[in-house]
């Protein structure tokens, strides 16, 4: 079992990229008002991977400060991570012509990532042992970290594993992972180090949800709100092993349920993605539309807000086969049905003063969005309806930004140019904020 923040084995967690300023991936001094990663590399075969979040993490903006711990350098080279970031890797707590690297990296880190966090590390951390350069700058930074295990299945369910990340999580650090999945060895289970993509997402989310990034945001104006937030696309079943999906992969509102916590609000998130879930969200996982509709009626009965930013089948296979479809029985015909509209019935249910937010991904752009997006609104009896044009570069599925208009029952067009998903999160929540204050909540 995951504790705390973590994600649990075969649950990612997850995030959102900047609207950080960039600044040059070698070797610059970090510039002002840029953000500081510590990335600490431990030695797993995992610390591979962390080249590549190394490098996805200085693409975003952010200033790169790798530490190395001495068996880390025996799975990648130190002049790797040296020619990615942006400082020289650092691998000990003597030499380099510094008395104390460790505080000055604590210091100045805005968040300290560990990817990969062998059982070693989260063992020394957990129990404030400080035994080289990078435990030491574990124990000096009152920056926010992110640990992301990688070992064994039998390490990963050690009781004693379990217990350090339990401890650490207790004390507010944030996990992404481990998955599962193939291990090294040849192995399968959990212990899997998250995706780099997951890491860099998670790490960008915690940025920007630091106070003095982005733009000033009272951080309280959602406290106590109760939110339920939906993500991901569900999966419909053909037979056992085939089901009808969609591109969604649950970033935006698993970005939307970050930043709803962020501004104190309580959230539950109903996701059908495999991504992280964000630090002091409780999320229920559920896969078919039956299931969301299901979850998410049960939770919106106490919620002031419903955003349902999942992707939900319209349709869906109307009998399921409940065995496998061979090929040697020929092409099968698969009928579909439509799929109970979940945000309609919501709107149908809803308590006095609830606040309902809609998402509407399309294939059209300029006034035609908002004449879909307004047509929706009225369609399923939202207040909000957010919108966006699969079709532009950078925004939708899969991707870490967005570009969106939001459209509320009032008149209101609001466009939202290219910005991280935690950035369109926030707009969406201001929206949110201002029409809950015209009620008079
Ligand atoms: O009609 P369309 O699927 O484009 O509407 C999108 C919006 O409706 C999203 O907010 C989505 O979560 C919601 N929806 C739903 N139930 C469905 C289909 C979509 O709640 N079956």
């Amino acid at each position: 079992m995951h504790p705390g923040t973590a994600a649990g084995p075969g649950t990612a967690r997850r995030a959102r990229p900047p609207s950080l300023a960039v600044c040059p991936s070698t070797h610059a001094e970090a510039p002002t008002g840029g953000r500081t990663v510590v990335l600490g590399v431990t030695g797993g075969i995992a610390a591979y991977k962390a080249v590549e979040v190394c490098r996805r993490l200085v693409d975003a903006g952010v200033h790169v400060a790798p530490v190395l711990t001495r068996d880390a350098t025996r799975f990648v080279g130190e002049v790797t991570f040296s020619a990615l970031a942006s400082e020289p890797a650092h691998t000990s707590l003597w030499g380099g012509g510094e008395v104390i690297p460790h505080t000055r990296l604590g210091r100045q880190a805005d968040l300290v990532v560990v990817a990969p966090a062998t059982a070693r590390l989260i063992g020394l951390y957990a129990a404030g042992i400080s035994s080289d350069l990078l435990t030491a700058t574990l124990i000096a930074t009152r920056a926010p970290v992110l640990v992301c295990p990688a070992m064994h299945g039998e390490m990963w369910e050690h009781p004693a594993v379990q217990d350090n990340v339990a401890r650490l999580a207790a004390r507010g650090v944030h996990f992404v992972g481990p998955e599962n999945g193939r291990l090294a060895g040849g192995d399968e289970g959990p212990g899997r180090m998250a995706d780099p993509a997951a890491i860099v997402s998670a790490a960008l989310a915690l940025l920007e949800n630091l106070p003095a990034v982005g733009p000033e945001r009272n951080r309280e104006d959602l406290a106590g709100v109760r939110i339920v937030v939906s993500a991901g696309g569900t999966r419909e079943p053909i037979d056992p092993v085939r089901f009808i999906a969609n591109r969604s992969t649950g970033k935006q509102g698993h970005a939307l349920a970050a930043a709803a916590h962020a501004r104190g609000a309580d959230v539950v998130l109903v996701t059908a993605a495999g991504v992280a879930v964000p630090a002091g969200v409780s999320a229920e996982h559920v896969e078919t539309v039956a299931e969301m509709e299901e979850a998410v009626v049960r939770h919106a009965q106490a919620a002031d807000v419903v955003v349902m930013a999942a992707a939900v089948a319209d349709f869906r296979p109307k009998t399921p086969h409940a065995e496998k479809i061979h090929k040697r029985d020929g092409v099968p015909e698969i009928v579909l049905e439509p799929a109970p509209d979940i945000l309609a019935e919501l709107s149908r249910l809803r308590r006095d003063g609830q606040v309902l937010v809609g998402f509407a991904a399309e294939t059209a752009g300029g006034d035609d969005l908002v004449e879909r997006a307004r047509a929706k609104l009225a369609a399923k009896g939202a207040d909000v309806v957010v919108a966006n044009d699969v079709r532009e570069p950078g925004a939708g599925f899969g991707h870490d930004t967005n570009a969106v208009v939001v459209v509320d029952a009032a008149g209101g067009v609001e466009w939202v140019p290219l910005s991280s998903k935690v950035e369109v999160s926030h707009r969406v929540l201001d929206k949110v904020v201002g029409l809950r204050a015209r009620r008079g909540m």
